[in-house]
This record gives C-alpha cells, sequence and structure tokens, in this order.
C-alpha cells in the first residue's frame, strides 16, 4: 500500500497534512538516480529530517496526551526511522550518490509507508477515532 488513502486519515489536520507529505515525496524519491543531483538528493534529506522531527513529536505527544498504551514501540520505530535516515544522508554525503544509498533509502520509505504508516500508525487513529 503505497498510496494515500481516507483510511489512514485522523482527523487531526496537521496530522493528516504530514502524512500526505510523505506520500507526496515518495514518487520524487523513487525517481532518483545515481544522476540525480547532489543538491536535488540534499534537498530529499533535508525534507525527511523535517518531517521526523515535526511530525514524530506531534505525534508523540498525542499519544502521551491520550495514554496510549504502545507508545514505547511506537517512538521506537520513529527513532528507528531517524537513525536510518542520517545514517544514509552521511553515508550519501560522503560516498555519492551510489546505487547502494538510494536503495537503502528507497527500501527505507517503502517499509515506512506499508508498515509504520498503514500498520502502526493505523493503530493509534482507530484509538483517537473512538475517543473523538
Ligand atoms: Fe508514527
Amino acid at each position: 500500500m503505497l498510496w494515500w488513502t481516507e483510511e489512514l486519515e485522523t482527523g487531526i489536520e496537521s496530522i493528516d497534512k504530514q502524512h500526505k507529505s510523505i506520500f507526496d515525496k515518495a514518487s520524487e524519491i523513487f525517481n532518483l538516480g545515481v544522476n540525480s543531483n547532489i543538491k536535488e538528493v540534499e534537498k530529499i534529506f533535508i525534507f525527511l529530517m523535517g518531517y521526523a522531527n515535526n511530525h514524530f513529536y506531534e505525534e508523540e505527544i498525542l499519544m502521551m496526551e491520550n495514554s496510549y498504551k504502545d507508545f514505547i514501540e511506537h517512538r521506537r520505530q520513529h527513532n528507528y526511522f531517524i537513525e536510518k535516515i542520517y545514517r544514509i544522508y552521511q553515508n550519501t554525503i560522503e560516498g555519492q550518490v551510489s546505487e547502494e544509498n538510494l536503495n537503502d533509502l528507497k527500501l527505507l520509505i517503502i517499509e515506512w509507508l506499508a508498515n509504520h504508516i498503514n500498520v502502526e500508525d493505523k493503530k493509534y487513529i482507530k484509538l483517537m477515532k473512538s475517543i473523538q
């Protein structure tokens, strides 16, 4: 599942906007190739770092405010994403825009959309909907 569906809607405008933004960015990421301009690639990493810092923070606050029982596991996944993005970024600036670094990035994004947003985020969305 690599496209946005209404099922993913939390009803919280800012969170929905942020989720949609990573789906939109995904097509740009999948189009990156070894000939892509380094500046273009850097812009994508800057977007992803901003996404991670702002969006995860907002989600985590929401979870804490609602005593979400799987908070620690959810946060662990956020931390994993941040760690991976920073590592791939570091490898990219050191080793240029290589096939290997781009594949790592694309795989992380696929995993993220399919497993995190589509599975993990849905769990807390369900909770939010039940208390709205
Ligand atoms: Fe999340």
